[in-house]
C-alpha cells in the first residue's frame, strides 16, 4: 500500500469507542454488559424535536443549506443565548452551525494555533482535545486537575503554564470526564489571565444545561460577548439526547467565524437542513422533557455515587454537573486500565479508564450515569462481586 501521512501517526481518537467495540463483541458472545463507557443519554430525543424533523423532511428541507447555518436557527440561537444565563445577544455573524460539537474543537485549534504553538488543556479532559491538538502539530500543555480541589481547574495552575508560545486556554465546565463545575470567580480569573496575555479562550459548554444542586453556571463569554477571545463550543447532543443527530452551534468573534466557516464550507459543505429545523424546535419549543431528564440524572447521580462509595477500596466525590462520575480506585492496587479490563471481562461492566482522558487520570475510572436506575444498581452489584473476589485473592 502507498504510504500514509505523518499526521495519521499522531491521531489518537477516543478510547471509549474502542472499549465499546470490545463490549459489543462480548455481547455477541452472549454476555450481559452494563454500559457506563459512553456519554450517550439513554433517553429518546424529545418527540416535538423528532416531529419537527419529519415535518422538515416532508417539506423538502433535503438539499444543500447555507454553509454557516439556516438564518432561522441562528436567530433562535441568538435568542436563546440572550434569554439564558449568558445574557448577551451574539450577532448572527458570530454563529456557526456544525454537524455536532466535536468538529468545532478542530476548527478552533486549526484557526488559532500554528504548528509548534501551545494550548493549555485540563488533564483529565475530553479526549478529543488531545487528539486534535496533536494532529495539528500543536503542543498540548496539560494542567493537572486535582481531586483535592473537587476536580475544578485551578486558575493559578493555568497561569503558571503560560509561555510565549501559548495561543489558547481550554476550559470545560461542567467537565467531561469529571462533572466538576467551576465557580464564577474561577471563570473570571481564567478570563482575566487570557485577557492579560491576549490569548484565545475556548469554553466548551456542552453540559451547561446539566447542572444540579442549584449550582451557578458561569461562562467567560459574559466578559467579552465572544467579540475578543472567547470561543464557545456547544451542541445539542447531551442537553437534548441528540447524540446521533450531529448538530451544534459555535459562538466566537466574527473574524474567527468567517475563517471557520470557510473550513466548514471546504470540508463539510453544510449541516443537514432537516436536522437544523429540529434544532430550532429544540431551542424554541417546550423544555418540559429536558427538565424531566435533568431531574432523573440528579437521582441517578446520587444513586451511583452512594453505590460506588459502598464498594470496597473505592471512593467517589459527588460531581455537580454533566452525567459522569470519576471514582478513585487507587486502593484496589490496580491501575486504571487493569481495573477497566477486569470489570469488563469478569463483571460485564463497561467503563473507561481515567487515563483515556490524559495521564493525570491514572488511579481513576469514569462511569457515565446516562443509564437506567436498574442498570446502575445491577452494575454496582457486579462491581462489588468482582472487587470482593479480586481483593480476597490479592
Ligand atoms: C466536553 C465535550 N465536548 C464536546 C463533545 C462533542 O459533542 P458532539 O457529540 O456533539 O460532537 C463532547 C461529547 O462527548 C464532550 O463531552
Amino acid at each position: 500500500m502507498a504510504k500514509l501521512s505523518d499526521m495519521t501517526d499522531r491521531l489518537e481518537g477516543q478510547e471509549m469507542f474502542q472499549i465499546l467495540s470490545r463490549a459489543k463483541e462480548l455481547e455477541k458472545e452472549g454476555k450481559t454488559i452494563f454500559h457506563f463507557e459512553l456519554g450517550d443519554p439513554d433517553f429518546n430525543t424529545p418527540k416535538n424535536i423528532i416531529n419537527s424533523c419529519y415535518d422538515a423532511l416532508n417539506k423538502g428541507f433535503t438539499h444543500y443549506a447555507p454553509s454557516s447555518g439556516l438564518l432561522e436557527l441562528k436567530v433562535a440561537a441568538a435568542d436563546s443565548t440572550e434569554r439564558g444565563r449568558r445574557g448577551f445577544r451574539p450577532d448572527l455573524n458570530q454563529l456557526l452551525v456544525t454537524p455536532g460539537a466535536n468538529v468545532q474543537i478542530d476548527f478552533a485549534v486549526s484557526c488559532t494555533a500554528n504548528p509548534g504553538d501551545e494550548i493549555i488543556v485540563p488533564d483529565p479532559g475530553f479526549a478529543s482535545y488531545f487528539s486534535i491538538i496533536k494532529a495539528r502539530r500543536v503542543e498540548a500543555i496539560r494542567v493537572p486537575v486535582y481531586e483535592k480541589n473537587k476536580f475544578r481547574l485551578n486558575p493559578k495552575d493555568v497561569e503558571k503554564a503560560i509561555t510565549d508560545k501559548t495561543k489558547m486556554i481550554i476550559i470545560n465546565s461542567p467537565s467531561n470526564p469529571l462533572g466538576a463545575v467551576m465557580t464564577p470567580e474561577e471563570i473570571k480569573e481564567i478570563y482575566d489571565i487570557a485577557e492579560k496575555k491576549d490569548l484565545w479562550l475556548l469554553s466548551d459548554e456542552m453540559y451547561t444545561r446539566l447542572i444540579y444542586d442549584n449550582v451557578q453556571f458561569s461562562s467567560p463569554s459574559i466578559y467579552d460577548k465572544c467579540k475578543e477571545r472567547t470561543i464557545i463550543v456547544n451542541g445539542f447532543s447531551k442537553s437534548h439526547a441528540m447524540t446521533g443527530w450531529r448538530i451544534g452551534i459555535m459562538t466566537a468573534p466574527k473574524e474567527f467565524i468567517e475563517k471557520a466557516g470557510l473550513l466548514m464550507e471546504t470540508s463539510l459543505s453544510c449541516t443537514s437542513p432537516f436536522i437544523q429545523k429540529a434544532a430550532i424546535e429544540a431551542l424554541s419549543g417546550s423544555n418540559l422533557y429536558c427538565d424531566e431528564m435533568i431531574k432523573q440524572y440528579k437521582g441517578r447521580r446520587d444513586l451511583i455515587v452512594d453505590g460506588l462509595n459502598s464498594l470496597p477500596a473505592i471512593s467517589c466525590i459527588k460531581p455537580q454537573g454533566a452525567f459522569y462520575v470519576f471514582p478513585n480506585i487507587k486502593e484496589t492496587g490496580m491501575n486504571s486500565r487493569e481495573f477497566a479490563k477486569l470489570m469488563l471481562e469478569e463483571g460485564g461492566v463497561s467503563l473507561s479508564p481515567g487515563t483515556a482522558f490524559g495521564k493525570y487520570g491514572e488511579g481513576y475510572v469514569r462511569l457515565s450515569y446516562a443509564n437506567s436506575v436498574q442498570n446502575i444498581e445491577n452494575g454496582i452489584e457486579r462491581m462489588r462481586e468482582v472487587l470482593n473476589k479480586y481483593l480476597d485473592k490479592n
